[in-house]
């Protein structure tokens, strides 16, 4: 039998494709367009390098640190990812993971489970909204989520309803019915750990794919593609929208998906407590930069300001070094616990979180710090050029 401990994010993701039906490992892995911004999410971090010591590593470490109010015992959060069809459990297994190793979960719109089973198993969630339908509904989500106990709002803006991908983009069921499963029978049935896993746990008739936290009050939610066509019909918000929502919400709050220092300033102009300089993993507009070349610009120009955050590309502690070093708060991670709860259900989140700790210590050990607050580009080889700095004012 395989041990179920993995020592990389890479194994998980090995063993996720080796478990998951085609379709469903095809929507993970993928990237919009060519894929050049998702494969620069994470080669970019391969350029950098660190300048170690090898005498006087400090014997003990603190890799606490707080984001936007919630202490959180290292760096490391999960970024809301929609619709997590890898395991029945989806976002209850991930919330539980995440607070069993003491850190915080961001939920999607599109989340697969309501967001009150997911509050009550951690307390450090927060919600997270696309800009769908009415303002009022909008703040009617938001308020649901605060009556829950989700503690703070991330926005995600960066979507642009980008198509075709060149490895092709996996064909999702609008209802899982008979015909539908019939369909991916083929698939499904060279995977029976999988399918197992979902009648193990009395989940025999699939549920159709709906968003239950679209709702205001939790009645049953729209399904995926009929939220995803009001979504489309809805006018992107202007900054005066998110301003708007910012000051009714009132709380903690994250501009998710900014790439460029003007971008930054608005958010720190509108009151933003965090920002995620992020592309959404890759999957927007094909062609961005890996986040990791943008951060540090980002960081330099509102770090005083405001909580800067990264995400897209991190599968090592030493990436999140990488970002703490050039100036992030802390990073988000998604296909990196999406790769561990396929591989393991929620054992396998904790797995990853675990690995990026570990890798994470590592660094602080060579490096000679005693604190994850002290990494700076000191630490660092940085290439030259490896920067990029857009929407200078
Ligand atoms: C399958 C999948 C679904 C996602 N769904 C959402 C979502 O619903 N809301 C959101 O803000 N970001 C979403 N994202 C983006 C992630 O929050 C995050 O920005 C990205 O995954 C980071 O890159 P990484 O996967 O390389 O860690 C999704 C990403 C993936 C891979």
């Amino acid at each position: 039998m395989v041990n179920p401990w993995f020592e990389t994010v890479l194994e998980a993701q090995r063993r996720a494709q080796k478990r998951l039906p085609k379709s469903v490992y095809a929507s993970l892995v993928a990237g919009t367009q060519a894929g050049i911004t998702v494969n620069d999410n994470m080669e970019a971090f391969n350029e950098l390098g660190f300048a170690p010591h090898v005498v006087g590593a400090q014997p003990e470490r603190n890799l606490a640190t707080s984001v936007m109010g919630q202490e959180i015992s290292f760096p490391v959060m999960i970024s809301p990812t929609g619709v997590q069809a890898v395991d029945p459990e989806g976002e209850v297994a991930v919330s539980r993971a995440a607070a069993a190793r003491g850190t915080a979960m961001g939920l999607s719109s599109f989340a697969s489970h309501a967001v009150e089973e997911v509050t009550a198993v951690n307390d450090k969630i927060f919600f997270q909204i696309y800009w769908l339908g009415s303002r009022e509904d909008i703040l009617a989500r938001a308020e649901r989520a605060r009556a829950a106990g989700a503690k703070g709002l991330i926005v995600t803006t960066d979507w642009v309803f980008n198509v075709g991908r060149d490895w092709g983009s996996p064909e999702i069921p609008e209802k899982v019915d008979v015909k539908a499963l019939l369909k991916m029978a083929p698939e499904i049935a060279v995977r029976p750990r999988y399918a197992l896993r979902w009648f193990n746990r009395g989940h025999v008739n699939i549920p159709d794919l709906t968003a239950p936290n679209l709702t205001a009050k939790g009645e049953t939610g729209p399904t995926f593609f009929g939220a995803y066509g009001e979504w489309m019909n809805t006018p992107p918000p202007t900054w005066e929208d998110l301003q708007w929502l910012r000051e009714q919400w009132g709380g903690p709050f994250m501009v998710k998906g900014i790439t460029r220092i003007d971008d930054a300033k608005r958010a720190v102009d509108i009151g933003a407590t965090a920002i995620s300089v992020s592309n959404h993993g890759g999957n927007n507009l094909d062609g961005t930069p890996g986040t990791i070349r943008l951060l540090g610009p980002i960081a330099d120009a509102v770090g005083g300001d405001v909580e800067v955050l990264l995400d897209g590309g991190i599968r090592r502690g030493s990436d999140v070094a990488k970002a703490l070093a050039l100036g992030a708060r802390a990073v988000m991670i998604g296909r990196a616990y999406l790769w561990g709860l396929a591989a393991n259900g929620q054992a396998g989140v904790e797995n990853v979180l675990d690995l990026l700790r570990m890798g994470l210590d590592s660094v602080l050990m060579g490096v000679g710090h005693k604190d994850v607050h002290e990494l700076s580009r000191a630490d660092l080889i940085i290439p030259d050029g490896f920067e990029r700095a857009y929407g200078i004012d």
